[in-house]
């Protein structure tokens, strides 16, 4: 069954956010601390290795309340149940968005055009799970005989962010390949990725859901090329690998049917880590932490499907996001790890949330009337700290911030968590703080600066505070743990794309610029420039044409 549709603003909720919000907006944090003993512990979430602190957010319990009424209205609940359920949610696409059921247990039954899609999920699993075992010990074999080294991926957008993000983050459960990732059409980043590489040890992985993406394609033929260049036609099937849902399409590209992971269409580019796309994860750790991957997204699954919305990660995190979006009309939101590992997290969210719900027209196809997808962005800290955080404290936006910590580090060097940490916990204390004049001014005093200097400071470092931030704390990076934190953020996602009334697991945005390009390479190709280009790209193009 089709989603519902509603416009938000027309629910009784929104009406009593907005008048909630007229009182909520000028309280400052730090009053809301005072004034509520209890407010720590009943904004706090506990879950499995999850502690998540929301109540340094600009929320009473009674916002919370009313955004639940919100979610109640728009029957977030049956939602729920038609995503898990494979229902078309998918509507301008006609497809279920079933990326949950790449990681759930063999004996669920999840039935899409009345079949049960589990046992594929599982056999294309146990697949990964015996070419990866073959790999890493070195019984698949590169042509000439020796062992594969080196794993290239080819593939872009949703067949690249997500295994490269994966792998760069879990790096310390890698084994011995080294992992590659060739994602642009730009040949210098192929050429850079394999200048160093033996071809009787690598392999390449082609990674396309529809296996038309220029990108990938491209980089795909000329690193064949490169490769028969020293290697007979023979090596490619010890050498290329494919994921797709094109089958026919791979195999005129000259690989082997047996060499082909194949992905359904129900399995959004975004989210398909989970699927055969996450092959070279599973190459890079080994399939067993691969496995744990998915274990950990799916207990993320259960928790979102079967917990209140008053006890619900992804429900409050995504209804937080909704009030600063549409209430206080913040733009942005940071991400913000306290580990370098989670260096590539910002931008594989980027698309992951940008891409769903960056979208202006309803479910009914009518121009929204209320702010929808917000802009993410974000840097480990403490590096960030050092960039650009001094808009966050002091700029004149309102950036809530999601900050992402573990309990234990990796490699054990307390001394440097410990820093990081306090750095962490710091950092959440001084947004919601501030600094007071009264603070500034007894802190200058204690220098030995005159009255006025002391005059012509103070405004300059006085800081309003105030600034919303989430803690998460979780134990320990792990592949589990990182399974349930990327799904939480897709069940984020979700929820925010039920309560704007929007689509979003299509992408048609992304299309329009694919087309031109098309076009405008013939041209330049052919050297005869089309006339129907406005005055500036006519330019432009002419003079790439004149001097490259
Ligand atoms: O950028 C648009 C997009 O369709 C993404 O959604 C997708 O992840 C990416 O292109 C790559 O597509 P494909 O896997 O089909 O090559």
């Amino acid at each position: 069954m089709a989603l519902k549709s509603t416009n938000p603003t027309t629910t009784d909720a929104w009406k009593k956010l907005q008048a909630h919000f007229e009182i909520i907006k000028s309280k400052h944090l730090k009053e809301m601390f005072k004034s509520d003993a209890k407010r720590a512990n009943d904004l706090t979430l506990k879950w499995d290795d999850f502690y998540v602190d929301f109540s340094k957010n600009r929320v009473t319990k009674e916002t919370i309340d009313l955004l639940i009424e919100l979610a109640n209205e728009l029957d977030l609940k049956d939602a729920i149940s038609k995503y898990f359920d494979g229902d078309i949610i998918n509507a301008t696409e006609g497809r279920a968005v079933l990326h949950t059921a790449l990681r759930a247990p063999k004996e669920a039954v999840v039935l899409v055009d009345g079949e049960n899609v589990i046992p594929e999920v599982h056999a294309v699993k146990k697949k990964i799970e015996e070419f990866t075992n073959a790999v890493v010990s070195g019984t698949h074999k590169g042509y000439s005989g020796k062992a594969i080294t080196d794993v290239v991926n080819i593939g872009i957008g949703g067949s690249d962010l997500g295994p490269a993000m994966v792998v760069d983050s879990l790096q310390f459960y890698k084994n011995q390949l080294n992992t590659h990732f060739v994602s642009n059409v730009d040949g210098d980043h192929y050429k850079e990725v394999i200048k160093d590489l033996n071809p009787e040890t690598t392999l390449f992985v082609i990674v396309s859901k529809t296996f038309t993406t220029q990108e990938t394609l491209s980089n795909a033929n000329s690193i064949r090329t490169w490769f028969l260049e020293s290697q007979p036609k023979e090596a490619v099937a010890s050498h290329f690998v494919a994921v797709s849902t094109n089958i026919e399409s791979v195999k005129n590209f000259g690989i082997d049917e047996a060499n082909i992971f194949p992905m359904k269409d129900w399995v959004g580019g975004r989210f398909s880590l989970w699927s055969a796309v996450g092959l070279s994860i599973s190459l890079a750790l080994g399939y067993e932490h691969f496995e744990s991957l998915l274990d950990g997204a799916h207990k993320m699954d259960e928790h979102f499907k079967s917990t209140d919305f008053n006890e619900n990660i992804p429900v409050i995190a995504a209804l937080l996001t909704v009030w600063y979006n549409n209430f206080f009309e913040s733009e942005s939101e940071a991400i913000i790890p306290y580990t370098q590992y989670l260096n590539q997290f910002a931008t594989y969210l980027q698309q992951g949330i940008m891409e769903s719900n960056g979208k202006s027209v309803d479910r009914e196809g009518n121009k929204v009337n209320y702010q929808t997808g917000t802009i993410i962005w974000g840097e480990p800290g403490t590096n960030s700290q050092h960039a650009f955080f001094q808009l966050i404290h002091q700029g004149t936006k309102l950036i809530p911030t999601d900050f992402i910590g573990y309990v234990e580090s990796l490699h054990g060097n307390k001394d440097h968590h410990n820093k990081l940490m306090s750095n962490y916990f710091a950092q959440t204390e001084a947004l919601m703080n501030g600094k007071t004049e009264e603070e500034v001014l007894a802190e200058l005093n204690e220098q030995s600066i005159s009255e006025e200097e002391i005059k012509q400071l103070l405004a300059f470092k006085v800081f309003e505070g105030n600034k919303p931030t989430t803690s998460l704390l979780i134990q320990k990076l792990t592949p589990e743990s990182l399974g349930k934190l990327i799904a939480m953020y897709e069940h984020k996602i979700f929820v925010q794309g039920i309560v704007w009334n929007i689509y979003s697991y299509d992408q048609f945005g992304v299309e329009l610029g694919k087309q031109l390009a098309k076009t405008i390479l013939t041209e330049l190709n052919s050297g005869s420039l089309s006339v129907t280009h406005d005055a500036s790209t006519k330019n432009l193009l002419a003079y790439f044409r004149e001097n490259c």
